[in-house]
């Protein structure tokens, strides 16, 4: 009979040196046009680490990448020592890095700076191969095969379990796994499998889209030919990846066609809303996933929780693109890339979301119900919403996870009513198909697809 197999999973750290700059112009208006906290990355990651810290039976903690805010050397520097308090305290950590964590040339993401009054100064860059010698004893220093190309590894975590840590980032031209480093997965898959053990899997681009939306606007943030990959991983026997990037808090399940189960859990942004970890155990019978937040951290907090406080930070950027997508279309063209929304895809849309901009911030349920002609359709509960009300929620609950407007709540009856009437007709148009299965998607971002996103037990295949 094996141990249970116990770990913590942190990912999207994003840690900011404040010696890249905290005050002035130019930090204010980095700060108000990010989703993450920035000048709190610190302290925040800090009351992580002492609240794993306070559980001693656990020796495990996971970083599925995004370690460092855009690649500055100097975040690298000040992160490690804070990892070490794990090393110190007898624990060990598996940590991947990411796209954010390296120069690549012409590249804005990894090319940080260092911010003094209203001006920019450029900043020591980290190169990719500069990861290795900087974290490899965070993981790599334990790993019994490694995929060089990829800076991918497997772990053997204790008897029975095997972890594959596997770098999706490359050139960032394609996030994903290139033919060699598949043909070196399924290898130590199979390994795994003869051995007896357990495998399970990290990486950090989502594997499964964290929400209906996500892959129809930003695909290039999922991971490189991610439907394919995933059959193929399931079918090979992984049935559990750990995942970050998206700063959404989401498990999604795929069941292939030849009935393999396979579970993505992707974690959210530990300094961004909401601000969540993951604790993990596996045992021969189940697999419990659990999420657990700090109460606090070492910040003036102005009153607020933890929840309430990276949520009003979060709010500044939607506040911002919502404004701008009625009134400043560059701007928002320009703030569109924060949630992937490449220049050129805003560009094609850019008469119907000026159109929408502006008419968000009049239209209630109940008028758009009425032009449309659904108005039996709207409950007097709902009529008066306004639709940037209902988008800004619509957006933080896609973040937070365990959305709730199920088909049967008046919301989503309401919604799901003028949604339908705008997207039939569009759909019977090559040109304008597009936007209605964007619509249709819509729709069905407002409540959570099984499974839940935060407590999950999975029953273990027999083998
Ligand atoms: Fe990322
Ligand atoms: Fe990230």
């Amino acid at each position: 009979m094996l141990l249970p197999l116990n770990f913590y999973l942190i990912t999207d750290l994003h840690h900011y040196s404040h010696s890249l700059g905290v005050s002035g112009e130019a930090f204010e208006k980095k700060d108000k046009r990010e989703q993450l906290c920035l000048a709190e990355t610190g302290a925040i990651i800090d009351a992580y680490i002492d609240k794993i810290l306070e559980d001693e039976d656990t020796k495990i903690v996971l970083v599925a990448g995004d370690v460092s805010n855009n690649g500055a050397m100097e975040s690298h520097r000040e992160l490690i020592p804070k990892l070490r308090r794990f090393t110190n305290a007898g624990k060990r950590v598996f940590l991947i890095t990411a796209t954010h964590d390296y120069y690549v040339e012409g590249n804005a993401v990894g090319n940080p700076v260092r911010l003094e009054g209203d001006r920019e100064y450029p900043a020591e860059r980290t190169e990719r191969e500069q990861l290795i010698e900087l974290y490899h004893e965070f993981g790599l220093d334990e790993a019994i095969a490694f995929h060089s190309e990829s800076h991918s590894y497997c772990v053997k975590l204790q008897e029975g379990y095997r972890l594959l840590c596997l770098n999706d980032d490359g050139d960032r031209s394609f996030c994903g796994y290139s033919e060699d480093q598949m043909r070196w997965i399924l290898g130590q898959i199979d390994e795994a499998k003869r051995a007896g053990d357990y495998i399970f899997a990290m990486t950090h681009h989502p594997t499964l889209p964290p929400m209906p939306l996500y892959h129809i606007i930003s695909n290039g943030d999922m991971l490189g030919d991610w439907d394919s990959t995933t059959t193929l991983l399931a079918d090979a026997g992984i049935e559990l990846m750990f995942t970050g990037h998206a700063h959404m808090h989401n498990i999604g399940l795929k069941i292939t066609e030849k009935g393999n189960r396979y579970y993505d859990v992707n974690t959210s942004a530990l300094v961004g809303y909401p601000s969540n970890m993951r604790k993990v155990r596996i045992d021969d019978e189940k697999i419990e996933i659990h999420s657990l937040c700090v109460d606090s951290f070492d910040w003036d907090m102005q009153g607020l929780t933890v929840d309430e406080y990276t949520k009003r930070h979060f709010s500044y950027m939607t506040n911002q693109i919502l404004d701008a997508a009625a009134d400043d279309f560059e701007y928002f063209a320009d703030l569109a890339e924060s949630f992937s929304m490449r220049h050129e895809q805003s560009y094609k849309l850019r008469k119907p979301i000026t159109f929408v901009g502006k008419g968000l911030r009049k239209w209630t349920l109940g008028s758009a119900g009425r032009l449309l002609g659904v108005s039996k359709k709207i409950d007097p509960s709902v009529k008066d919403l306004v639709a940037r009300d209902i988008i800004t929620e619509l957006i933080q609950n896609a973040f937070h996870g365990n959305e709730p407007y199920y088909p049967d709540t008046p919301l989503y009856i309401a919604v799901s009513a003028i949604l339908d009437r705008i997207s039939k007709p569009l759909s019977r148009f090559k040109k304008t198909k597009d936007i209605a299965s964007l619509l249709q998607a819509l729709k069905r971002s407002f409540y959570n697809e099984a499974p839940d996103d935060y407590e999950l037990v999975i029953e273990r295949k027999k083998v």
